[in-house]
């Protein structure tokens, strides 16, 4: 069987490095990587396939940044071309980045198998790409792997038939799980001299957050703030180029207790997350592996796909309201780092590659 496995993003390199590693078990599997070329840099791409240890993709697209519409296009185009050449049998695509879109479309249009991975998460917040790109892979996909219960009673409610669906649970999981001694030997605390539970992290990235001035602002006035410990400030380039626009910027450069700095990698970022006091992110991912490496998460956003994680009492929604994430933060602050009783994990058991791969083996109407 050949996949074809389209990404572009860091994240969809996170979530298919387990899938890729358990192909490679299979003789009878032939997995190949195409790479957008949606991340450029070498911090939000090739740093991954490095730590992760994932072999080089069979095309590399190059199709860089843009507008939406220009970019989805360019990669529909530049796939179509690549996917006459490869010829598989099936194309997976996951997470919810113009690149899994496009990748879904591509296939879809060529009448080639669409596996989707991470299936049926909604936010219902149509303005943001990602839920649009959600929606629309999920409805062209033949194969749709769903992270939770709860996803696929989403995708059962929009009238895709069961025997589409298989709740799998979530590659982040198992990529989490794979990379734990790794995780625990990287020096990020060391490196950035800070004390285990007395620091916080910021992310923000996503366009409805940077893009918009007044957002922005209501985000970084809260982290100035909230000055009773150190915050870490990984910038990510969307971001770095809207901080270089605010006035604000040279303020946070001069605030000594938030340090700026580069986009980190999988392992030391995840170490950050374990040793946290409190995270602050519009992430997603981060969202999960606050909730997986028990640290409370205030979420910069009015809604999520990652409800289990609110329900649970571990993620709260604070939107881009500088007063609440001030409130919430100090809250949080104050109260020793909590641990979870009788944890649970709504997102599977860390095995979701080995499930996907069997799925997929024993489907054999694919070839
Ligand atoms: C994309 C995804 C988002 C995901 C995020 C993870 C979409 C719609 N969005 O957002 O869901 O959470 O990746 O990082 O697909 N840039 C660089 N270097 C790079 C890549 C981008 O400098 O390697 C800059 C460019 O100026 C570009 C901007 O970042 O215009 C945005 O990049 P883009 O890939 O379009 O979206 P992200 O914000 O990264």
């Amino acid at each position: 069987m050949n996949i074809a496995l389209v990404l572009g993003t860091r994240p969809q390199i996170i979530k298919s490095a387990s899938l890729i590693n358990e192909a490679v078990k299979h003789s009878e599997l032939n997995l190949q990587i195409i790479h957008t070329g949606q991340h450029y840099d070498y911090e939000l791409s090739k740093l991954f396939f490095d730590e992760l240890n994932l072999p080089d993709p069979i095309v590399e697209l190059n199709v860089g940044s843009g507008s939406h519409g220009w970019q989805t296009g360019k990669m529909l185009i530049e796939l179509e071309k690549a996917l006459v050449d490869i010829k598989p049998d099936i194309v997976l695509v996951p997470g919810d980045t113009n690149s899994t879109l496009a990748g879904a479309l591509a296939a879809a249009k060529m009448q080639i198998n669409v596996g989707h991975l991470e299936a049926g998460a909604r936010s219902y917040d149509m303005n943001m790409p990602e839920e649009i790109n959600r929606r629309l892979t999920d409805h062209c996909s033949s194969f749709l792997f769903t992270v939770s219960e709860n996803c696929k009673k989403t995708l059962l409610k929009e009238g895709i038939i069961e025997e589409k669906i298989s709740t799998v649970g979530d590659t982040m999981y198992d990529a989490l799980l794979n990379h734990m001694p790794k995780i625990e030997a990287s020096k990020i605390i060391e490196k950035l001299n800070l004390e285990k539970d007395e620091y916080a992290i910021l992310t923000t990235h996503r366009q409805e957050n940077v893009d918009n001035k007044e957002s922005l602002c209501q985000i970084l006035q809260a982290v100035l703030e909230l000055d009773e410990l150190k915050i870490i400030f990984p910038v990510h380039p969307r971001t770095e180029r809207r901080l270089k626009e605010t006035s604000l910027i040279s303020k946070l450069e001069k605030t000594e207790h938030i340090k700026l700095v580069s986009p980190l990698g999988y392992h030391e970022m995840l170490k950050l997350i374990k040793y946290a006091k409190l995270i602050i992110t519009d992430s997603g991912g981060i969202q999960k592996e606050a909730y997986w490496l028990e640290t409370p998460c205030l979420t910069i956003r009015k809604n999520t796909e990652w409800i289990e994680t609110v329900e649970l009492g571990a993620n709260l929604l604070v939107g881009v309201n500088k007063i609440k994430i001030v409130t919430e933060g100090k809250r949080i602050l104050n109260e020793s780092k909590y641990k979870f009783e009788n944890k649970i994990n709504p997102y599977g058991d860390g095995k979701a590659a080995e499930k996907i791969i069997n799925i997929l083996l024993q489907k054999s109407d694919i070839k």
